[in-house]
């Protein structure tokens, strides 16, 4: 039986809650499709950082190196800054495993009320995710006194906006053809016409691709009028973390929306997560929403080859929703995130 070497880091919050959930449905269709998950659990967490003074351990990256992928829940938590807690664990993994692209599908589906006047949305946002607006370069000075000031630098290099683009123009010829380039080079004058370029540039290599793109603020007002208009959306670090959020909310929770945090030429392992943070405010009552966990999981059964069984947990998890007798709470359910996963597990044996 093939078996795959998985890293589990559960992190905090709901994070402990839908981790193991989208495992069990995992594990369900390998046991269907006959092959295993060897889970390897890591308990890197704000908790290990108040206790040892690291979300991580020094050799942690070291570590997770030799897996075929790793699994990730949420991380952040009150008591813990975000950027010290974030820095410390989920973007090194996405910065030294070359998980420059992060592939964030969104659909709407039967049975699930849009908030937004749309009946059919299928899109994937491409979000680059090792450099742009996400860096450490920069300072503040001057703290406590009246010329206070934070310098932040966004770095966009040739290589990593080229390759990003490449993917998602490959992407688009394999999907409806269509990409949407978000940009915002009419306020931001170095950066972003950079990134117009190379879209140009790139565009002219993949001629069978209709393209346009966007100004950020009327592609975020353009999701939320006409989201059934869209294919493929590639953008920036920072604009396609928010893109997913508020394309995944339009489609009638951020608790559906999956992603892959991918290193396509598999030099290192590729991670998969839940857009959604730890959610403090239902962490610990059992209330998630599983489906952008359980989702991540099918990605990563797909990224791992198995991509007959990630299709049949994604049509487990719209079979339950179409019913709609299951429907956790930000879904207008009273199910639990057990309640809901065992639903969809019943589906899978
Ligand atoms: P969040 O995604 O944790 O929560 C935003 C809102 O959505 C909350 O009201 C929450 O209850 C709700 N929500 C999120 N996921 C849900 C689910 N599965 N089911 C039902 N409701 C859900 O975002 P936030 O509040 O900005 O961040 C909280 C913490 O998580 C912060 O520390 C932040 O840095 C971190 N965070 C981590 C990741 C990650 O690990 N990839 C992603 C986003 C935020
Ligand atoms: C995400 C998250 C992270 C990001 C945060 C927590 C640093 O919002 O994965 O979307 O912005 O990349
Ligand atoms: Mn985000």
């Amino acid at each position: 039986m093939t078996t795959h070497d998985i890293a589990v880091i559960p992190g905090d919050g709901i994070g402990l809650e839908v981790t193991p959930a989208a495992l069990e449905v995992a594990r369900a269709a390998g046991r269907r499709h006959g092959f295993e998950l060897r889970l390897t659990e890591f308990d890197w967490s704000c908790e290990r950082y108040l206790r040892e003074g690291s979300m991580m351990p020094a050799d942690g990256l070291e570590r997770l190196r030799g897996f075929d992928a790793v699994f990730l829940g949420a991380v952040g938590f009150p008591g813990v800054p975000d950027h010290v807690s974030l820095w410390g664990l989920l973007i090194p993994i996405r910065r030294a495993f070359r998980q420059y692209v992060n592939l964030r599908p969104v659909r709407l589906f039967d049975g699930i009320e849009a908030p937004v006047r749309a009946t059919d949305i299928d899109l994937v946002v491409v979000r680059e995710n090792t450099e742009g607006e996400y860096s450490e370069i920069g300072g503040r000075m001057n703290r406590g006194f009246p010329d206070e000031m934070a310098v932040q630098e966004a770095v966009f290099t040739r290589t990593g906006v080229t390759r990003v683009l490449d993917y998602a123009f490959g992407l688009a010829g394999r999907r409806r053809g269509y990409l949407t380039s978000a940009t915002k080079s009419n306020g931001i004058v170095h950066t972003l016409p950079f990134w117009d370029e190379l879209v140009q540039e790139r565009a002219a290599e993949h001629p069978g691709v209709r393209w346009d793109q966007e100004h950020i603020d009327a592609l975020c007002a353009k999701l939320v009028l006409e989201p059934g208009r869209f294919d493929v959306i590639v953008g920036s670090n920072l604009f396609g973390d928010i893109l997913s959020d508020l394309a995944a909310a339009v489609t009638g929770s951020i608790g559906i929306a999956p992603s892959a945090n991918l290193n396509p030429e598999r030099e290192y392992p590729s991670m998969f997560e839940p857009v959604h943070g730890s959610a403090p405010d239902i962490a610990g009552q059992g209330v998630a929403n599983p489906i952008g966990a359980i989702w991540s999981a099918a990605m990563m059964l797909d990224h791992l080859g198995h991509g007959e069984a990630a299709e049949q947990i994604v049509a487990a998890i719209a079979t339950v929703l179409a019913k709609g007798d299951v429907r956790t709470r930000d879904l207008g359910g009273t199910a639990g995130t057990d309640e809901f996963t065992q639903a969809v597990l019943a589906l899978l044996v």
